[in-house]
């Protein structure tokens, strides 16, 4: 079967489209698959504004939010189109993240209730009519109804593409936000664990639009004029998120506009290139931060393999393979596993959706804390 998985993280920067033919496969281990094409298509600067608005917004017009679930349904549409056209496939099936404008893994007070909540925003109905196949779409409520965060779900991919019978791997994405999988040697579902690093480019990204009034650091060229100021490093790393112990999960909430107006007002008069290497710093440093207090100590691992768009960032990955270093890890990239490093996420959605079009769980508990395997997401006909 060919399934178009679409996915549009919190970046906010567009949608990926990967086409993947998968089947069920002989093992136990999970489906197989193989990627027909992948291509990215970016939110127009006046999309990307409305959802980076909409995202965690204090207040937000409801009639607004309507529009946009509608109006993201016809983009996500238009991308599979597209990528259709492109590679010259037609899908059976769409997984469709959607895009999220609030999360909130961890149950907490609302009206006399403790409720934990997600929102994922892009009509699956307005997809599936315009494509003509159907769409499994909302993914994150039915962990999260079964007792998990909703996140992360991409650790099912993690653990078909990278379970090793001789070595022990270590996944990260860098997105918006930063997050891991740990899949030990030859280790069975139940013992991947996954959680959020902290950010990924989030806070590179806000501070880029904020001093330079671009939305990235392109090949981190920027940061790498700087010097990092290691004290608002030391600081910002002692914040209670990094504390945490896994399972854990980040979003704008945590790392958002305010984040990065604190960690601007932290670095005082420096230049702003120090700024932008020390907000670089922050995500390499948090990530080996993480690996070492929270994954080395349960096994042994031999790699580290980085994929999402931070992976583009140059002065990131030296930071980071310099960071590495220290912990005997070898970094690896998601393209010598035969997947481009942007178009992970969209596979793993494609490979959701295929599960539940199947009648079969893909949340990973021992990822997202769940009680039990779920069925993610909801199906819209044609
Ligand atoms: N050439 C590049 N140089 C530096 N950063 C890049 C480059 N390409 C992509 N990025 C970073 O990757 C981000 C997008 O990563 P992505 O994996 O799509 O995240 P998300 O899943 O949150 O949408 C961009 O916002 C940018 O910060
Ligand atoms: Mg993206």
């Amino acid at each position: 079967m060919i399934v178009a998985g679409v996915m549009s993280g919190t970046s906010a920067d567009g949608i990926n489209v990967a086409l993947v033919r998968v089947s069920s496969g002989r093992t136990k281990n999970g489906p197989t698959f193989q990627l027909l094409g992948h291509a990215e298509y970016p939110y127009p600067r006046d999309v990307r504004r409305a959802v980076l608005a909409a995202m965690n917004a204090g207040q937000a017009s409801v009639a607004d939010l309507a529009r946009l679930n509608f109006l993201l349904g016809e983009l996500y549409a238009d991308a599979v189109l597209a990528a259709q056209r492109k590679f010259r496939r037609q899908v059976e099936l769409i997984g469709c993240h959607g895009q999220t404008i609030y999360h909130q893994g961890e149950a907490a007070r609302f009206l006399g209730r403790k409720i934990a909540v997600t929102w994922q925003t892009g009509e699956g109905a307005v997809l599936a009519a315009r494509v003509g196949v159907p769409v499994v779409s909302d993914f994150r409520p039915a962990d999260m109804a079964a007792g998990g965060k909703g996140a992360p779900l991409v650790p099912f991919l993690d653990y078909l593409l990278y379970r090793d019978t001789r070595v022990g791997r270590i996944v990260q994405n860098i997105g918006g936000i930063g997050n891991l999988s740990a899949v030990p040697r030859a280790a069975s579902p139940e013992q991947v664990t996954a959680f959020d690093t902290g950010p990924g480019n989030m806070v590179i990204d806000a501070l880029m639009d904020r001093l330079f009034h671009k939305p990235f650091d392109r090949d981190g060229k920027i940061a790498a004029g700087g010097m990092v100021l290691e004290s608002v490093l030391a600081e910002t790393l002692r914040a209670a998120y990094f504390r945490a112990q896994p399972p854990k999960t980040a979003g704008r909430e945590e790392f958002g506009r305010e984040f990065a107006a604190w960690f601007l007002r932290r670095c005082g008069r420096a230049p702003k290139p120090d700024v932008l290497a020390t907000a670089t710093a922050l995500t390499a440093r948090s990530i080996a931060d993480a690996v070492r207090r929270y994954v080395l100590p349960r096994g042994k691992f031999q790699e580290f393999i980085v994929a999402g768009g931070g992976a583009k960032n140059p002065t990131l990955m030296a930071m980071l393979a310099n960071e590495l270093g220290t912990l005997g890890l070898k970094l690896r990239s998601s393209e010598e596993f035969g997947l481009p490093a942007e178009a992970k996420e969209a596979v793993a959605f494609a490979l959701l959706a295929y599960q539940t079009w199947n009648h079969r769980p893909s949340n990973v508990p021992s990822a997202t804390g769940a009680r039990r395997p779920a069925m993610l997401g909801k199906i819209s006909y044609v």
